[in-house]
């Protein structure tokens, strides 16, 4: 058995070597390749670390997602170093290397996002990947990575808030004698026209370091985004509606202070409204335990909804009271003054409770709009400068 195996294995060999050349690339690269150790980096020799220049292209941003503190990038990582082993000897001037196997046969830099949590390697249609080599043994080596990467996401301004967010580069096992990583001369490449669904980028900065680790140190890059959240959409969906619920409530006040019903639903009405949409702004976010812009402004909207129907309940109270106390003063008043007509009496008394609770009433008509406009005095400068302040 071993005996046939051995006999077809070597016809192979001899039929390979008679029926035609090996094409004169492969050559090359077979020459290149034969004493070449996959373990030893480009400069092992001359013991010293191989730099690796690197540079991104933002295909896409993708949107931040406040729910789970992260973002997501679509990338072409590319990766540039000099491997003087892989020079190309003849006249051939570079040369892109297809197959993996064979790519995997050549030494690359273990690089790795720091702050991933998922990222992927396209595949359709093939694996996207460029692994050429040009004739002074540069290799340029660029893939097309999705990446979600983390992002500590402040929403103390939200939604006036900016976010820095980064991603941080580096070997996982070359630590910085074998690696040095460094960017290149235009570090990041950007579309013109990149979008990124609620946000805009205002800048980015790029940076070298070094992680220290208990395993060794590590050369790495740092990238930081600059993002200022666009705030059409909060307004609109946010700001104008319970400018609107609030300014409502105030209609409460032109009403008779004996309209029950109508100031009850009036109230609870815009009340209920607030909670729901409160509750909807509550689930596009994470449950942070500190407040939020958005929360100042909806609890200040619902304490404005809530005192409107506490003002009613209160001219109501007032109006029930005096009757009470009038049908008491009457029957006293009546005992001892019976020269009164009951009629004149109580005209005159009535009238002087409901002025008051009528007078509540015209206060609050101005009391309530000037206090939701100190507030909004307050709030839009603070919160509108601190944005502008940051950037
Ligand atoms: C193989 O290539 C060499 C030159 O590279 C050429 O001289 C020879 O004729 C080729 N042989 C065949 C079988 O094509
Ligand atoms: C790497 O870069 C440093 C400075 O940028 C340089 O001194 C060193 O020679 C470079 N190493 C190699 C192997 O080219
Ligand atoms: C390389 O190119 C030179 C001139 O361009 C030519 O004379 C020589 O034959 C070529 N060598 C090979 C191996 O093709
Ligand atoms: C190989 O690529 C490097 C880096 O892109 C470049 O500096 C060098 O001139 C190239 N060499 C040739 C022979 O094209
Ligand atoms: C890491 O860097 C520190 C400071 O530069 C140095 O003291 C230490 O020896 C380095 N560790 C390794 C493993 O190279």
């Amino acid at each position: 058995m071993s005996v046939w195996t051995g006999v077809f294995l070597f016809t192979i060999m001899i039929s390979g070597l008679a029926s035609g050349n090996v094409s004169s690339q492969r050559k090359i690269l077979e020459e290149m390749l034969a004493d070449y150790d996959v373990n030893e980096w480009p400069d092992f020799d001359r013991e010293e670390p191989t730099n690796v220049s690197i540079q991104m292209f933002i295909n896409s941003f993708g949107s931040l997602n406040a729910a789970n503190m992260d973002y997501s990038i679509d990338i072409f990582l590319r990766q540039h170093w000099l491997d003087p082993r892989l020079a190309i000897s003849g006249n051939k001037s570079s040369i892109t290397i297809r197959d993996p196997l064979m790519q995997a046969r050549i030494w690359k830099p273990d690089t790795y996002f720091h702050n991933v949590k998922d990222a992927e390697v396209h595949m359709v249609t093939m694996p996207n990947i460029q692994f050429r080599l040009n004739k002074t043994g540069h290799i340029l080596y660029s893939m097309r990575i999705t990446a979600e990467l983390s992002c500590h996401l402040e929403l103390e301004r939200f939604p006036f808030d900016s976010q820095v967010c980064y991603a941080l580069i580096s070997a996982y096992a070359n630590t910085d004698e074998i690696v040095v990583y460094k960017w290149q001369s235009n570090p990041l490449d950007l579309p013109d026209d990149l979008e990124i669904a609620q946000f805009d980028l205002l800048a980015y900065s790029t940076d070298t370091l070094t992680q220290y680790f208990s395993t060794g140190n590590f050369s790495g890059l740092l990238v930081h985004f600059f993002l200022r959240r666009q705030n059409g959409y909060h307004i609109l969906q946010t700001y104008v509606p319970t400018i609107l619920i609030v300014s409502i409530s105030w209609v409460s006040f032109w009403l008779d202070p004996n309209a029950v019903p109508g100031r009850v639903s009036l109230g609870v009405t815009t009340l209920l409204t607030l909670t729901t949409l409160a509750s909807g702004i509550r689930q596009q976010l994470p449950p942070v335990s500190y407040i939020k812009a958005i929360d100042v402004w909806v609890g200040m909207c619902m304490i404005m909804v809530f005192g409107a129907l506490l003002e009613f309940t209160l001219v109501n109270w007032l109006a029930n009271k005096k009757i009470i106390r009038l049908q008491s003063s009457t029957s006293y008043q009546t005992s001892s003054v019976a020269a009164k007509g009951g009629d004149d009496l109580g005209n005159g008394a009535s009238k002087t409770y409901i002025s008051q609770a009528r007078l509540l009433d015209r206060i609050s008509r101005i009391l309530f709009p000037v206090i939701f406009l100190v507030f909004n005095i307050i709030y839009w400068p603070y919160y509108l400068t601190e944005r502008l302040q940051d950037h």
